[in-house]
Order: C-alpha cells, then sequence, then structure tokens
C-alpha cells in the first residue's frame, strides 16, 4: 500500500472549505470551539489550544479546565476560561485532551464529549484515557459523527497495545489500523505525519520540520484543526490541511524567520494565521 503524499495543491483544493468573510456575519458564522483540558499544573497545554484556534478564525473559543485555579492570566482575553464540570457542550467544537490528566472528573468529561452530537477531536490524556477504557473506545467507535484522533508514536502504541517500535516501524499500517479499529480519521503525529481514514485511505504530510520537537506544539495542532471543524469542514479534510498548514507554519518559521533552534509552540500560532490566510 502506498499512501498519496500531500502537497500545496491539495490543500488549495481544500480551501473551498475556508468561509469567506462575507460582510453581512458576525462572530456566530464562523463556529464555537471548547478546549477541555487543564488539569492542575498543566493550564498552558489547553491554552495553546485555545489561542490557536482563536487565531485561525472560529468565533467563539472556550478554554476549559478541569481544576481549579483558572489561570489568572492567559495572555490571551479573548478566551472564555471556565471549570469543565458544567460546561453545555452542545453548541461547540470539542478539542479534548490538551493537559487533562487521569483523573475521574477527566474521563467522565470525555465519556460526555464522546456521547454528545458535537464534532470531536481527540489528543493527549483523552488518548490516554481511551487506552486505559475499553467501554470508552467502544463508545467511540460507534459515534455516529467519527472523530478526530491526533496520536503521537507512544499514545498510538498505547492505543493499539503496540511498542513505540513497532508503530514506528510500519506508521501507515498502524495510522490505518487505528482508524479502522476506532472509526476514526487517525494523525499519526512525527517527522512525516500519516493522516488515515476509516475507509483505510491514507496520507503522508511533506511539510514541517524538527524545530516542531518543542513542547506544546501537538497542543497547537490540535487547536488548528478544531477550528477548522468548528469552521466547518469535514473531519478529513480539517485535519488534512490542518496538519499541512501547522508544518507549513513551521517551514516559513525556520528559513524566513530566526531558525531551527528554539522554536516555541507560541511562535507558531501567528505564523500559523498567515499561513492560513
Ligand atoms: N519533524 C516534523 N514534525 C515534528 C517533528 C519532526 N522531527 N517532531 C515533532 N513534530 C511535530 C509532530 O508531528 C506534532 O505535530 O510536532 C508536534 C508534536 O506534538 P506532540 O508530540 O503531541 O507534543 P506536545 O505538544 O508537547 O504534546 C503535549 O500532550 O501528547 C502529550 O505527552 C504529550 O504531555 C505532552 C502533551
Ligand atoms: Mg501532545
Amino acid at each position: 500500500f502506498a499512501p498519496a503524499r500531500l502537497h500545496l495543491n491539495d490543500v488549495k483544493f481544500f480551501s473551498r472549505h475556508l468561509r469567506s468573510r462575507v460582510h453581512n456575519s458576525h462572530k456566530g458564522s464562523y463556529g464555537n470551539v471548547a478546549v477541555i483540558g487543564g488539569a492542575r499544573g498543566m493550564s498552558g497545554a489547553p491554552l495553546l489550544a485555545a489561542r490557536t484556534a482563536l487565531n485561525s478564525g472560529a468565533g467563539r473559543v472556550y478554554a476549559l479546565f478541569v481544576e481549579d485555579p483558572l489561570p489568572c492570566d492567559s495572555g490571551q482575553p479573548e478566551l472564555m476560561c471556565r471549570l469543565a464540570d458544567d460546561f453545555d457542550m452542545r453548541s461547540s467544537t470539542l478539542v479534548i485532551g490538551p493537559g487533562l490528566g487521569a483523573s475521574r472528573l477527566a474521563s467522565a468529561l470525555l465519556a460526555r464529549a464522546i456521547a454528545s452530537d458535537s464534532a470531536l477531536l481527540a489528543d493527549a490524556d483523552a488518548l490516554n484515557l481511551l487506552a486505559a477504557e475499553p467501554a470508552l473506545q467502544a463508545a467511540l467507535a460507534q459515534r455516529p459523527g467519527g472523530c478526530v484522533l491526533t496520536p503521537h508514536p507512544l499514545e498510538a502504541a498505547r492505543l493499539l497495545g503496540a511498542t513505540i517500535a513497532e508503530v514506528q516501524s510500519d506508521r501507515v499500517g498502524a495510522a490505518r489500523k487505528l482508524a479502522a479499529k476506532l472509526n476514526a480519521n487517525v494523525v499519526l503525529k512525527g517527522s512525516g505525519t500519516v493522516i488515515a481514514a476509516p475507509n483505510g485511505d491514507a496520507v503522508i504530510n511533506t511539510t514541517g520540520n524538527p524545530a516542531l520537537a518543542s513542547a506544546g506544539t501537538g497542543d497547537v495542532l490540535s487547536g488548528l484543526c478544531g477550528s477548522l471543524l468548528a469552521q466547518g469542514w469535514p473531519l478529513w479534510e480539517a485535519a488534512l490541511a490542518g496538519v499541512w498548514l501547522h508544518g507549513m507554519a513551521a517551514d516559513v518559521l525556520v528559513t524566513e524567520g530566526s531558525g531551527p533552534i528554539g522554536l516555541t509552540a507560541s511562535e507558531l500560532v501567528p505564523a500559523i494565521r498567515v499561513a492560513l490566510n
């Protein structure tokens, strides 16, 4: 099986999903994103995802935390920072997992998110919770609307009951297996990110570079893909375009910015805005 490689022309084709900023529109025209994460000591992860969602076009973005204290200064006052436990998930695209932790509340929130009708992207600790709870996996696999999952190789290995070495020795096979198992659009991250659909389609991304190997860049990716979903993009296209743009932004920062060493996840956010526009 030889997967296709994802190039600019494909992404230009996807740009038909970009909602043009028509004059007679308002924030409700561009969708809501709710990022659910933020256990104690991990508030940066959902904030990075939420900032990215905002800076890539979503109309309203909530950053929801499993634990107090809420961060007193998110650095992005447009975000609505709330406790997650009583949030009404119905009218937002859900990005669950960044810094979520493994508490009972985290697991209950994931179960609620899976049971909701909202578009869903699960990342990071949400994937670890899934790996530990077969009942959640079964619920996810039966979800009528499907989902996007964005594992790095260790998270994928846990979900497959495999080793990292096994995942890395056949990245396309691992992504396709996980996509079929969980009825999910799977983004297997790392050098040469693989995107696989439940029907067996698989694509390898051509953008991105090792400057991305720094904490929080995955949270930025989940926020970007969630933002595209909130703006009405289908799951598969949101995953493909999100991965491509995320890597493109990093490539531009390396070649036209300050170089490959020391790139931070925060710097990616405005670069993604430029890449998207
Ligand atoms: N080449 C290209 N892309 C790369 C490279 C590379 N060499 N290294 C990393 N990347 C990209 C990945 O493809 C992915 O998009 O950077 C991003 C890293 O994402 P994660 O591995 O999820 O890293 P991080 O954002 O730090 O995760 C935050 O969530 O997954 C958990 O354990 C993780 O606690 C951590 C948190
Ligand atoms: Mg991550």
